[in-house]
């Protein structure tokens, strides 16, 4: 198994992406400690890894709040002795953000989703790394968008927030790597089987002028196998990159849009 006996820490376990990622880490034999804004819907994940035979703990965390991320990171390491894989994978909710114009959006709202973002990946890094540096191993991993890289309508700050995180794990890993720390991002294509996505067209329903069938076909239209992402095969990406056999990579951002982004 890829991941056998590592010690992973996920924020944002109740997601989409960080749900399936816990599930194919535990899958994959690492021991994970999910957390979430709530305890409930992380509980959840966590029942669902143990009865399929793996090593789950949930936690209530939120991943903006610095003395909570790190009682936990020390609750993880009274337990485990370490921390091998710090996934952040916390999505901020948006549906009063997309739609409106820049031109008319007001610099409160523009700026949520680069206050929050920046400050939850920067937190969880920052405070993982104190415990990976002495050990001189681990990774430090983030989950970043399309439009870090290219230009998108009507999405408020959130593609200036996904460019942060991508420029913050060049430099987290740059000054990590020489201590044996690597950091790596995935940057997805839209998966239609997450509610996100759905989420995110509604609100630009009406200006694109386009059903939610036509939207996805359009986003499939640019992608060189002309369909989307499925959530499995991000989860196995990230358990590639977390594994050992990953060791090469680091300071980078993989690109998963499928052909739609040219590196
Ligand atoms: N789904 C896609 O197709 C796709 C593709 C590319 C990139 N992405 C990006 O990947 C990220 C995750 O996407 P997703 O589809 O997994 O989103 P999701 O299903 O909405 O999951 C996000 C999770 O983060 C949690 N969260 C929010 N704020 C938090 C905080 N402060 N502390 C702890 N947990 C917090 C949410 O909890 P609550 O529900 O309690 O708020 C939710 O469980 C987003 O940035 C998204 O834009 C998604």
């Amino acid at each position: 198994m890829l991941l056998q006996d590592k010690v992973a820490v996920v924020y944002g376990a109740a997601g989409e992406i960080g749900g399936a990622v816990a599930r194919a880490f535990a899958g994959e034999g690492a021991r994970v400690f999910l957390t979430g804004r709530l305890q409930a819907p992380v509980e959840v994940v966590a029942k669902d890894i143990v009865s399929a035979g793996g090593y789950a703990e949930a936690a209530e965390v939120d991943a903006i709040d610095e003395p909570a991320v790190d009682r936990h990171l020390l609750s993880v390491i009274d337990k485990a002795g370490r921390v091998d894989i710090s996934f952040n994978a916390i999505g901020i909710p948006d549906t009063k953000i997309l739609g409106v114009p820049l031109a008319e959006l007001d610099i409160e709202t523009f700026s949520l989703p680069i206050t929050a973002y920046t400050r939850s990946y920067f937190l969880t890094a920052h405070l993982a790394a104190a415990h990976m540096i002495p050990k001189k191993s681990g990774v430090i991993m983030t989950v970043t968008a399309l439009p870090a890289r290219m230009g998108s309508r009507l999405n408020g700050g959130y593609g200036p927030a996904m460019a942060a995180k991508e420029a913050l794990t060049r430099d987290l890993s740059a000054e990590l790597a020489p201590a044996g720390v690597r950091v790596v991002g995935l940057r997805p294509q839209a998966m239609p089987d997450t509610p996100t996505i759905k989420d995110a067209f509604e609100p630009r329903a009406k200006a694109s002028g386009m059903t939610w069938e036509q939207w996805k076909e359009l986003l499939a239209s640019r992608t060189h196998p002309r369909r989307l992402m499925t959530l499995e095969e991000v989860a196995n990406m990230a358990v590639f990159l977390a594994s050992d056999k990953a060791s090469g990579m680091t300071g980078t951002t993989v690109n998963l849009t499928m052909g739609s982004l040219d590196d």
